[in-house]
């Protein structure tokens, strides 16, 4: 079964959610948003609204009891009611199944091992103060990463502790810790997948971090890699796809080292960040792509129309406010520059405000612009 004439639900509304709806107008295609309060950034583009919290089993049973294919732009969301939807034959992608190994880090990582996929070396505790206590009694190696279990994005939620002196540095909860990898880059791969089983692999990209908030700030289409990492990578991504047996997007995270090991870090099964070039850059956007993928339609080409580079516009790390927005017009005057804002009311320090691609078919030029962009756009209280 396939087809446009389908009424399609998604738990959450922020910029993925209003990017994948902008997708879903080309076809005037219905979408719907289940989010916690009315003014969220997919609300201007959406066909119909429920306020409501995903968390909970009511509202996201209520809501996705209305729709045919249901889907997600956040992994937070109540599992329990998705069971019992698809039970009662609303069709849910990613499977609700999946999404509980992938929004618990520690049953992610366990899944990663027994599946035999890379992934860098950890160990569970309960709580901090059993990690502290194992610090102290000298069983830990330094530097390692502290990750919670269930309560982290974007950076927040990971810690990376170099010595004894960090260890006030630990966060409070259930979590894991894993070997530091000693990173040469970044990678998340993308990759898509209907029910009829079809996937379809976007280009690598490479990701540079903020190092403060621990969280993306730019990346850089296509990887800077050798065709055989590359490869290595999209084949990674594919048989991920294949064994969370998901349908819609599965954006891989992955480190590269220096001796070139590839190892998974952490997976979504939606839309990402990592991705957003693909509005721009690619044949087929992510968001199309996340479209045909859960509605069982033809994948889109994958193919690259132009290298490009991606920024994200954080909000300023000493403001908290109602957002203004600074230094637009200048870059707005450059030739290949694509500006997106996400029109959340207010900024805090790094908050995802929006972004900003680069077409250029030299990458070090849009490199270059990706500089002049972040010294130029702030976005301040
Ligand atoms: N084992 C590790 N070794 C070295 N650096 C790491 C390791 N794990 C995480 N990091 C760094 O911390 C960043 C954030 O980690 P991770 O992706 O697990 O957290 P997150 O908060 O879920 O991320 P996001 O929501 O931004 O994708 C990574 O992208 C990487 O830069
Ligand atoms: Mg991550």
């Amino acid at each position: 079964m396939h087809g446009f004439n389908k009424k399609i639900g998604v738990l959450g509304g922020g910029q993925l959610g209003k990017m994948l709806a902008i997708a879903a107008a080309n076809w005037h295609q219905p979408i719907h948003f289940l989010d916690q309060s009315a003014d969220y950034p997919a609300g201007p583009f959406a066909s119909g609204f429920t306020e409501g919290d995903f968390n909970e089993y009511t509202p996201v049973y209520h809501f996705g009891k209305t729709m045919d294919v249901l889907t997600i732009e956040i992994e937070h969301v109540n599992t329990h009611a998705l069971h019992q939807l698809k039970a009662e034959g609303v069709k849910v992608h990613p499977q609700p199944a999946a999404l509980e190994i992938i929004k618990d880090k520690g049953v992610q990582k366990l899944f990663l091992e027994k599946h035999g996929f890379p992934t860098p070396a950890f160990q569970f505790f309960d709580d901090e103060f059993l990690l502290a206590a194992a610090i102290s009694a000298g069983s830990i190696r330094f530097p390692f990463v502290q990750k919670l279990l269930t309560s982290g994005y974007d950076g927040r939620g990971v810690a990376v502790i170099q010595g004894v002196a960090d260890t006030e540095k630990l966060l409070p909860g259930q979590c894991l810790i894993e070997s530091f990898v000693p990173i040469y880059k970044e990678l998340s791969v993308i990759v898509a997948r209907n029910e009829y089983g079809q996937t379809a692999v976007f280009p690598p990209v490479e990701m540079e971090f903020n190092a403060e908030a621990n969280l993306m700030e730019r990346l850089i289409c296509p990887a800077d890699i050798g065709p055989n990492i590359c490869r290595k990578a999209e084949k990674m991504a594919v048989e991920l796809m294949e064994a969370f047996d998901i349908c819609g997007l599965l954006a891989v995270e992955m480190f590269l080292d220096e001796q070139e090991t590839l190892f998974v870090n952490e997976v979504a099964p939606r839309p990402h960040n990592s991705g957003h070039h693909t509005i721009e850059s690619c044949f087929t956007s992510q968001f199309e792509q996340h479209l045909r993928a859960i509605l069982n339609l033809p994948l889109g080409s994958t193919r690259l129309k132009s290298p490009s580079v991606m920024v994200n516009l954080l909000g300023e790390p000493d403001h908290e406010g109602v957002a203004k927005y600074l230094g637009l017009e200048k870059c707005l005057r450059m030739e290949g520059v694509y500006l997106h804002l996400y029109g959340k009311q207010k900024t805090k320090p790094y908050r995802k405000m929006g972004h900003a691609t680069i077409l250029d078919t030299d990458i070090n030029a849009a490199r270059r612009k990706a500089d002049f962009i972040s010294e130029t756009i702030k976005i301040i209280a």
